[in-house]
């Protein structure tokens, strides 16, 4: 195991198992949180001559369902080890017939449908130590780093691929997928995707003062929207396979242009300016 005093990484990536292959000089480091373990250890590496660190959102092995996953020992494992830009890819479906499957989708807005999950650090609960954390609201009207949202628009491009720039992705609990009558609704609402790990992924993120930017591959065209008999998770995975790497080629541009931790002047960074979070920030 590494100390972690000494692992850093300013860039964190949390996606599936596709992603850490091309790391150089990895190095495995297994982080412990106040919120107990993330989804695995974290892959540090080096990437377009950036320190970044990968973590795989349902651990190695895809043992983890959507509503399984740590998502408040992820992001506090990743500002530990220093990051401050965290960029998550996610498959999602199509809830329009134009964004069929190969499409990438850059979101600028999200709307949550989850049940179960902790969304927040700012609970009430003491932490292991006893430390109390305050109240805190956070701003979240666009959940989506502007910057990080830039950045893959124009590295997408830059590869020939025309991605979708901004939609909403909404986010349901899952593991199942939506009924047709769901997605119907959901589309009619005008949201543009449909996953199951957005939420609350950013919203964590920004509490952290993280700038989070997501990348939303459509793999299938959700119930409402396509016909046959509904979405299969064996199609979910074939599609998301053969895109997988193409969306690592513009998340490799993407690294290399995101703005270090001290030139950040996004509201991300700000976000807490001014209030006492009770808790320490790692
Ligand atoms: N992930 C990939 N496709 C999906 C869908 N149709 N619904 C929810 N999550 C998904």
């Amino acid at each position: 195991m590494v100390d972690i005093g000494t692992a850093q990484a300013d860039i964190g990536v949390i996606g599936g198992s596709g992603f850490y292959s091309f790391l150089k000089d990895v190095t495995e480091v297994t982080v412990r949180t106040p919120y107990g373990p993330p989804s695995d250890a974290l892959f540090l590496g080096e990437l377009a001559g950036r320190r970044v660190a990968f973590l795989p959102r349902h651990g190695r092995g895809h043992h983890l369902p959507p509503h399984r996953v740590n998502y408040r020992a992820n992001l506090w494992a990743l500002r530990s080890v220093g990051v401050r830009q965290v960029l998550g890819p996610c498959a999602v479906g199509g809830l329009r017939q134009e964004y069929g499957p190969g499409t990438l989708l850059v979101p600028d807005q999200l709307v949550d449908r989850t049940k179960t999950r902790v969304q927040t650090f700012f609970d009430g609960e003491p932490l292991p130590d006893g430390v109390v954390p305050n109240v805190v609201h956070t701003t979240f009207a666009d959940p989506y780093c502007p910057v990080g949202r830039e950045a893959v628009v124009t590295a997408a491009r830059g590869r020939g691929w025309e991605p979708v720039d901004g939609g909403t992705m909404v986010v349901i609990e899952g593991p199942r997928f939506s009924t047709r009558a769901e997605s119907r609704w959901h589309a009619a609402q005008g949201w543009s995707v449909v996953g199951m790990t957005g939420h609350p992924e950013a919203v964590l993120a920004r509490e952290l003062g993280l700038c989070y930017t997501s990348a939303a591959l459509v793999t299938d065209l959700d119930a409402g929207a396509g016909t046959g008999e509904g979405v299969s998770h064996q199609e979910v995975l074939r599609v998301f396979g053969e895109n997988v790497g193409r969306l690592r080629e513009v998340l490799l541009d993407v690294v290399g242009k995101l703005p270090a931790a001290h030139e950040r002047d996004c509201l991300c960074a700000r976000v807490h300016d001014g209030w006492e979070l009770g808790i320490e920030l790692p």
